[in-house]
């Protein structure tokens, strides 16, 4: 069973399946789209991805990659199942808590998260989860949105994190790069991608 934080998580994100790509479909049109496709099209071998949504990434894997995913959201992985049998890809998707997974020690070559890790109830318990199911030599890559250096910046992030939080059940204002550190993984690469230093890629390694 799930913490009082997690299951609020969950409940959020079932409710917010129905309309998460209209929300979305600004950003993932002018920004993400891009991203995703240069963070994700060369992954090989054992991918798994974390909080897969709706499954915005998954036609941007190559379709060698071995690919399995998760959410806490029954109802984020429905919306993920459909988009994966349109597009006709394998991806083994499961109902699980990035916080506490079911997966052996050293299970993936790569894992990835894009725009979750400020969702997570509880961040530094999912990226010592995810330190532990990553092999020896294994990558781990982020695509987050995070507290900027800027005082202004940060104080708008600060000022909606509220809102963002109510009603999408993100944080705006999360310092996800002190978190994966706390975590004990290495930031091997530290990329500003837009607005000045909030939109991020971290390229990690245990
Ligand atoms: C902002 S959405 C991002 C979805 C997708 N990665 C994307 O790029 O569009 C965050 C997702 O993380 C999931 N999530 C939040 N906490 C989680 C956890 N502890 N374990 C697994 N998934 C989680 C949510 O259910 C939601 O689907």
């Amino acid at each position: 069973m799930y913490d009082k934080e997690t299951l609020k998580t969950q409940r959020r994100y079932d409710r917010f399946s129905r309309i998460y790509d209209t929300v979305e479909y600004l950003f993932e049109t002018k920004l993400f789209r891009s991203l995703r496709k240069k963070t994700l099209s060369k992954l090989e071998g054992r991918v798994l991805e974390i909080g897969v949504g709706t499954g915005k990434n998954l036609k941007y894997y190559d379709r060698k990659a071995e690919l399995t995913a998760i959410d806490l959201s029954p109802k984020m992985l429905e919306k993920a199942q459909a988009r994966a049998k349109q597009l006709k890809i394998h991806v083994n998707l499961r109902i699980m808590d990035a916080q506490k997974m079911e997966f052996k020690d050293d299970s993936f070559d790569y894992v990835i998260g894009t725009f979750v890790l400020c969702s997570v109830p509880y961040p530094i318990k999912a990226l010592k989860e995810i330190k532990r199911v990553t092999r020896k030599n294994g990558k781990i890559i982020f695509l987050e949105h995070v507290l900027s250096k800027n005082k202004l910046i940060a104080l708008w992030e600060h000022i909606h994190n509220p809102i963002t939080r109510w009603l999408f059940g993100f944080n705006v204002n999360r310092d996800t790069k002190q978190k994966i550190i706390k975590s004990g993984l290495k930031v091997d690469n530290d990329e500003k991608l837009a607005f000045f230093d909030v939109f991020r890629r971290f390229t990690c390694s245990k």
